[in-house]
């Protein structure tokens, strides 16, 4: 099942009489389960991408469904109730809140959303035991490295237990070593608890994970590849 469907997408920011199209016609589908990589060049939209497949903000063109719906087809509050139930966000600065706890950083969600407080400490605890930081619940945030950052990150994505994982650049604040767990952590998700895994990315070795590649130039999809992972691994088999 698609789980998002964009078709002929258009996106084009107006600030003070001044057009600048982000998003000039994308079509394509992700189906549920996927780990998908957006690349491009810096400016090509992949971040615009993102927020518009995040319901952060209103396409301009075009037509995008998320689950089947559409952004019109849901209140203001149906939407945070969306976002907050279905969908987990990393971004490359984190955003976590500074001089509180990982414990709370990671909470944070959960009292923005429906799920009974009964349920709070064992969906804390497993999305803490996903990224391998419950040595650090105490910490607070600002006493981390990097790496350890952005796996609280992912973790406070996890807590609502979202079905897709849209992740904008998350190793790109990170050394290589740190940016692999990351990595790692991510494919996890995806192979052992089934979630679709969007991730936009500049580097190679962070797009190897994913089952598919889609390219972006000037606001267009340049191309949309299957990556056979398979074959990467017979290879291997073969020498
Ligand atoms: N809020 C905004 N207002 C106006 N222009 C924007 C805004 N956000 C992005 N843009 C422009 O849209 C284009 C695509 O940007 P973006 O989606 O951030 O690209 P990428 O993430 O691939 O670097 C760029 O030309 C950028 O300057
Ligand atoms: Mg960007």
């Amino acid at each position: 099942m698609a789980i998002i469907e964009a078709k002929n997408l258009e996106k084009t920011y107006r600030n003070d009489g001044v057009e600048t199209p982000a998003l000039r016609g994308v079509s394509f589908s992700i189906q549920s389960g996927e780990f998908v990589a957006i690349m491009g060049p810096s400016g090509s939209g992949k971040s615009t991408l993102l927020h518009l497949l995040g319901f952060l903000d209103t396409h301009t063109g075009g037509e995008y469904r998320f689950d089947g719906k559409t952004i019109s087809d849901y209140s203001k509050e149906e939407i945070a109730h969306v976002r907050n139930k279905k969908m987990g966000f990393i971004f490359q600065a984190f955003n976590l809140l500074a001089r509180t706890t990982v414990l709370e950083n990671i909470k944070l969600p959960l009292l923005y959303s429906d799920v009974p407080e009964s349920k709070w400490d064992g969906l804390v605890k497993q999305a803490i035991d996903a990224v391998g930081l419950s040595h650090r619940v105490s910490h607070e945030s600002s006493q981390l490295s990097g790496g350890e950052k952005q796996r609280v990150a992912i973790a406070r994505a996890l807590v609502t237990n979202p079905q897709v994982i849209f992740a904008d650049e998350p190793t790109g604040n990170l050394d290589s070593k740190s940016g692999q767990i990351v990595m790692d952590i991510l494919q996890q998700l995806s192979e052992k608890q089934g979630k679709t895994v969007i991730l936009i990315t500049h580097e190679t070795y962070t797009a190897e994970h994913a089952e598919r590649i889609i390219t972006m130039r000037d606001g267009v999809i340049e191309s949309n590849i299957a990556v056979d992972n398979r074959h990467r691994a017979r290879d291997h088999f073969e020498k």
